[in-house]
């Protein structure tokens, strides 16, 4: 990955912000994005002290309209041929959703989902001129099974894994890799963005240092669709196939309750 260059949303903290450290140890460069100018600034300088990598910073509300088209212009203007695109921004909302703000379903559903397809349309004609590039997507085990309680949440990653393996398959003679990653929980600022503080949930949740490191390797081996919380593997890959929708429902009704 050396001199290549990543674009990650959602890198001002949690995972996002790991795999922008995981990618600076391997000597690639970085585009840096999220809302937060203050978190993202120091995230750079210390990658810049650190790893001697070049970093730029680009603080944006991707939900906002036309971020998508001004941030490609931006990285059209430094010179930057993006190899690397981890679509990690993302968040999620408890409730029930006949309680809950639509304008935050249809929020979440812009970012979690529409951003993601649009920014990952705007970078693939490079990629394919250049024969090669990794698209990683931050997606969840979330998508694995309904979610009451997060509906909407469990759904756009659902959403995710699917398109994660089409795209796949579209590309698969083109030099370029898809990739998901699904996390179990994962000790970030999720957790309180998602109003989940005090459930028991996020007990045994794992860092989010372990999460990026052992997505970015599967990014490297080309993997499609990663769990990297290998408890979980067993019971999503060869339990919940048997398992009726309507009872993974229920269990999650109850998990999620705890
Ligand atoms: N933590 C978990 O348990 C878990 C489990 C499975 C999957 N995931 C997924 O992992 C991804 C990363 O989440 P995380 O756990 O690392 O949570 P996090 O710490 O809350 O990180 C979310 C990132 O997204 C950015 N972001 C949020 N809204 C944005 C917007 N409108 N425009 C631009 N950037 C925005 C945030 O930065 P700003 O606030 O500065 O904008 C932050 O950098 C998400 O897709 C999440 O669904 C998390």
């Amino acid at each position: 990955m050396k001199n290549k260059w990543a674009l990650i949303t959602g890198a001002s903290s949690g995972i996002g912000k790991e795999l922008a450290i995981v990618h600076a140890r391997k000597g690639g460069n970085l585009v840096l994005i999220a809302r937060r100018e203050r978190e993202l600034q120091e995230l750079k300088d210390f990658l810049i002290r650190d790893y001697g990598i070049a970093v730029c910073i680009f603080p944006i509300d991707l939900t906002e309209s036309g971020a998508i088209p001004k941030l490609i212009r931006f990285t059209e203007e430094q010179g930057i041929h993006v190899d690397v695109l981890m679509n990690n921004a993302g968040f999620g909302a408890f409730g029930l959703f006949a309680d809950s703000q639509i304008a935050r379903n249809s929020n979440m559903v812009d970012l979690n989902i529409k951003v993601l397809i649009e920014l990952t349309h705007a970078l693939i004609p490079g990629m394919k001129s250049r024969g090669s590039g990794y698209i990683f997507n931050t997606a969840s085990t979330a998508g694995f099974l309904p979610g009451p309680w997060q509906a909407t949440y469990f759904a756009t990653k659902a959403f995710v894994l699917s398109f994660t393996e089409a795209l796949a398959y579209e590309l698969k003679d083109s030099g370029i890799s898809v990739t998901a990653l699904c996390p179990g929980p994962v000790k970030t600022e999720f957790e309180k963005v998602a109003g989940m503080e005090g459930g028991k949930l996020f007990d045994q949740a794992m860092s989010a240092k372990l999460t990026a490191e052992r997505g970015y390797r599967a990014m490297e081996r080309k993997k499609v669709i990663f769990i990297s919380d290998y408890p979980l593997v067993f019971p999503l890959r060869f339990l919940l196939p048997f398992i009726p929708k309507r009872w993974q429902a229920a269990i999650i009704f109850r998990v999620q309750k705890m």
